[in-house]
């Protein structure tokens, strides 16, 4: 059975395409096999593996069309295959308002396209967009598990209980088997008040966070430049070590 884990936050920028791309990549590079799906219209997952090709079949067509997975899907030198995105999925919200699509509900239609593939992978991870409601429902009613990045800052401790109460109304309304993999510092300084929030916020029992956190680090900017994972385009760089690190925290606590 594959392990199905979602990378999301609703607010923008915090570190959830870059956490998704470098974690899939490093768990292929330890041998696993990987399922990368993009499911945000924004598509950066997909630009960053250089894939994004807006009139080839993506997520969109899989999802609300009933296109072979198969065809969205391109594989990597990196060992990580990827379910490409485009921005006609900005349109899926629309239309998974207006039709409940083959008789199915609406919220079932990620799992049942991709329960045709999905056997074939260890882990699939999801990259999330930062909006978008019922696409988000899919992914929830899809997911076994979830990572939520946070920058430490005065909005990510703000934001805590609100995330704990909404993870246990999707429990209870939409998926009782979804988990919390963890929170998880990305942008992680050594400052007084960056540590300040850091500390605050792997210190509280709201919202459980990983204790591995993944420090500023400017390689893993460049690594997009270079379309290539943290793994493979700098090993020595913090980008790399930090998300090893994630990597070992989280077969951890899958084990358990
Ligand atoms: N640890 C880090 N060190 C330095 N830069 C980072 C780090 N993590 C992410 N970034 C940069 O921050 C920006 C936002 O990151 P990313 O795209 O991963 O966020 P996101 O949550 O996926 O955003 P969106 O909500 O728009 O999808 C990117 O330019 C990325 O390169
Ligand atoms: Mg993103």
């Amino acid at each position: 059975m594959s392990i199905k884990i979602a990378i999301t936050n609703e607010k923008g920028g915090c570190g959830k395409t870059t956490t998704a791309v470098n974690v899939s990549a490093i768990l292929a590079e330890r041998g696993y096999k990987v399922l990368l799906v993009d499911a945000d219209p924004q598509s950066y997952s997909t630009l960053y593996y250089g894939l994004y090709a807006p009139s080839a079949p993506s997520l969109y067509d899989v999802m609300l069309f009933g296109e072979a997975p198969q065809a969205a899907i391109s594989s990597t030198r990196f060992g990580v295959d990827v379910l490409r995105s485009s921005t006609a999925l900005m349109e899926a919200e629309e239309l998974l308002d207006q039709r409940k699509i083959g008789g199915l509900h609406y919220n079932d239609l990620l799992d049942d396209a991709l329960s045709k593939v999905d056997t074939q992978y260890d882990f699939i991870l999801i990259d999330c967009p930062p909006q978008g409601y019922k696409l988000l429902e899919n992914v929830q009613r899809y997911a076994d598990y979830l990572i939520i990045p946070m920058i430490p800052d005065e909005f990510a401790l703000h934001s805590l209980r609100i995330k704990a109460e909404n993870l246990l109304e999707i429990r209870r309304v939409i998926n009782s088997r979804l988990r919390l993999l963890g929170g998880l510092i990305v942008m992680d300084e050594k400052n007084k008040t960056t540590r300040i929030y850091r500390d605050a916020l792997r210190s509280q029992s709201v919202l459980p966070f990983f204790r591995a956190t993944v420090r500023k680090n400017i390689a893993l900017r460049r690594a997009i430049n270079a379309h290539e994972p943290i793994n493979v385009y700098d090993k020595r760089s913090n980008g790399n070590i930090d998300y090893q690190a994630v990597v070992d925290e989280l077969l951890g606590r899958i084990a358990k």
